[in-house]
């Protein structure tokens, strides 16, 4: 009994030692190894690269993985250039119609309209779009139209940056899907 009561007392005590901290002093650290990073951090300068910088800079001219870059710049001629030298990579089916009708909702139909119109929600303030099912547009190529959705054409602005490649061609599935009754139409005319 003595014993526990005198063992109770030292581990109260070596509790309360505990406790009492030095705020101004570093406090015991276990396995320091694992606070103290061996290699060089990230952003420290390092004698052992070219630039000195721990994280070197790409080589110039690199791009990311995954990432095709478009060999197309802006204007009618190149999206001509587009339209003959392009395919889509997709085939339609239902997955990809579904992720073209969310992209084109999400970012081209405020302008356009959901059914392509040109009767969006900005439509009102901002000059009114061509109608996507009238004759012009059901005559654009498949890869004119991913040229225009990436690097835009007159008042409608570039969509390369927001718009993923494989979104932008679901679209194009999406928009021809939806073109399909005025194309049929169109045909039918004598
Ligand atoms: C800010 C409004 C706006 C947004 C957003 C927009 N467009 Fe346009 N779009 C226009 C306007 C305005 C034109 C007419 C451009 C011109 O020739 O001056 C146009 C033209 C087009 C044309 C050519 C039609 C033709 O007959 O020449 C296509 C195709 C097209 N847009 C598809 C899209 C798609 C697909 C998206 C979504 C990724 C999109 N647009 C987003 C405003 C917009």
């Amino acid at each position: 009994m003595k014993w526990l009561i005198m063992g109770t007392s030292v581990l109260a005590a070596a509790l309360q030692v505990g406790c009492e901290r030095d705020v101004s002093q570093p406090n015991l650290e276990y396995a320091p190894d694992m606070y103290g990073s061996v290699p060089y951090d990230s952003y420290a300068p390092n004698p052992n690269t070219r630039d000195g910088k721990t994280l070197m800079a790409p080589a110039p001219g690199s791009i990311p993985r995954g990432y095709s870059p478009l060999r197309y710049g802006p204007g009618p001629e190149e999206a001509t250039r587009a339209a003959t030298d392009l395919k889509n990579p997709f085939e339609s089916s239902e997955p990809v119609l579904e992720r073209g009708k969310v992209a084109f909702n999400r970012y081209c139909s405020h302008c356009h309209g959901s059914g392509g119109l040109g009767d969006g929600l900005v439509a009102a303030r901002f000059p009114r779009p061509p109608s996507l099912l009238a004759e012009h547009a059901l005559g654009l190529a498949d890869g004119q139209i991913f040229h225009i959705i990436t690097q835009g054409q007159g008042l409608m602005p570039a969509h390369g940056s927001q718009v993923a490649p494989e979104d932008r061609w679901k679209i194009v599935h999406y928009l021809r899907s939806m073109q399909s009754p005025a194309r049929t139409a169109r045909k039918d005319t004598p």
